[in-house]
């Protein structure tokens, strides 16, 4: 594989929360947030309104959930009323609608699925993201592109880590387990919203492995097979697993990359901390899940309520949407103490991060692989490492998808 080929300036165009690209989730937003959700969060469990508007910000922004404008919204702040609402899909569903799955498109894929029919989809591709997996996916597609990413900068003494490196791991990771050569992949990122267009780029490749499966994910998904509410065993079509790739390009590209990135900000912050993470790798797991807890790259997840319901001193109609505010329930002093403060010591509970009950991140302990194969690969290569003195830090920005500006780093 040669990731030189991966063109730095349409990284950026791609990659940049405030590029073009990224503006319509609120990728202009800039001030920090924490303060105003935390003071929302002590008047009350629930507000209504959506989150961005609740958060003084001045524009449209998009995510799920949104913009649904015939539909009342509240949004949740504390983690007792997100872990409620996880706990009870029956009343907080993640769709407002039906899903025919039998139609391609990221709005039939099983994200958005709930019930029986949730269960049977996530059954299927649940073995390939179990942790015995991860080694799998690190060394098929992860190791890789990690080490050739650094081999582009390496004897340059410096480099941006957040476009040289975080945003091109994730999508090379997806599009490799595709079955995508890597000079393709940023093609793939590009037409993501154009669902369209990546799904003929997937036409060849479902034919192909169905022909002759291979090692990749895609030769699992058509070998799988699924039965039916009457018991009726099939494999799935063509349409179901494009569903499914579309998913996973929306679900596990951005969000990775711009967690990688909140991490090394993290850590490149705080030079003792890095130090300690340096000399003890084992100490790379909960510095991440703290970066997971203290800024979760999505901040927000939505559920439509099914029915009539009181829900932590609030009136919520049927049809309403819930924003479940993930980022404040990370932050609740009622499960954390000191909540604020970035301390990769804090004995550890779960966060919200990867959401929770039966829609939990599918894809988490691939993201973590990730993470930590590329934190660990930075830290054996660049001895050294340190922010850029005379160079902007990094700064924490985006509204509905939270990552960092520029991490500038020197080394050696
Ligand atoms: C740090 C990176 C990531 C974060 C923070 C993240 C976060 C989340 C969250 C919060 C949800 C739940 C959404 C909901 O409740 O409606 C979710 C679902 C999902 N994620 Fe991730 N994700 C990450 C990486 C990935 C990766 C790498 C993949 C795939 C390789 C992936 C695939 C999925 C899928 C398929 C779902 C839907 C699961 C379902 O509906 O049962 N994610 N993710």
């Amino acid at each position: 594989m040669t990731t030189a080929i991966l063109d730095r300036e349409r990284i950026k165009a791609l990659f940049d929360l405030r590029s073009a690209a990224n503006v319509w989730t609120g990728g202009d937003f800039e001030a920090d947030p924490y303060p105003i959700w935390a003071k929302l969060r002590e008047d009350a469990p629930v507000h209504e309104g959506t989150l961005h508007k609740l958060t003084g910000y001045p524009g449209e922004a998009m995510f799920q959930g949104l913009p649904e404008p015939d539909r009342a919204h509240f949004t949740a702040f504390s983690y007792a009323a997100l872990d409620a609402a996880y706990r009870d899909p029956e009343t907080f569903a993640s769709s407002g609608s039906a899903i025919d799955p039998t139609t391609a498109g990221l709005e039939n894929s099983m994200i958005y699925m709930g019930g029986t029919q949730h269960r049977r989809y996530r059954g299927l591709v649940q073995p390939s993201f179990v942790p015995a997996k991860a080694q799998w996916w690190l060394i098929n597609w992860i190791q890789e592109a990690v080490q050739e990413l650094i081999n582009n900068f390496v004897n340059d003494g410096r480099a941006e880590l957040n476009v040289d490196f975080c945003a091109a791991i994730p999508v090379l990771t997806i599009t490799g387990s595709f079955g995508i050569p890597p000079e393709e992949a940023l093609d793939l990122r590009a037409v993501l919203q154009d669902s369209a267009a990546v799904i003929q780029r997937l036409v060849p490749i479902v034919a192909a492995r169905r022909e002759e499966p291979k090692d990749d994910l895609i030769s699992i998904l058509v070998q799988a097979t699924m039965q039916d509410e009457d018991g009726v065993s099939h494999q799935l079509s063509d349409g179901e697993i494009y569903a499914f790739a579309l998913l996973l390009l929306h679900a596990g590209s951005g969000t990775t990359w711009k967690q990688m990135g909140i991490t090394l900000a993290n850590l490149l912050a705080r030079p003792e901390v890095l130090a300690r993470v340096r000399e003890d790798r084992a100490l790379l797991r909960p510095a991440i899940e703290e970066s997971l807890r203290w800024v979760p790259t999505d901040p927000m997840f939505s559920r439509y309520v099914t029915k009539d319901v009181e829900f932590f001193g609030t009136e919520l109609p049927k049809g309403a949407v819930l924003h479940l505010n993930v980022a404040s329930a990370n932050r609740d002093p009622a499960r954390w103490d000191n909540p604020d403060e970035f301390d990769i010591t804090r004995q550890a509970r779960a966060s919200f991060a990867f959401g929770g009950g039966p829609h939990i991140c599918l894809g988490m302990h691939v993201a973590r692989a990730e993470i930590r194969a590329g934190v660990s690969a930075l830290l054996d290569r660049l001895p050294n490492l340190r922010l850029d003195p005379d160079a902007e830090a990094p700064r924490f920005i985006g509204m509905y998808e939270r990552g960092v500006t520029e991490i500038p780093v020197l080394f050696g």
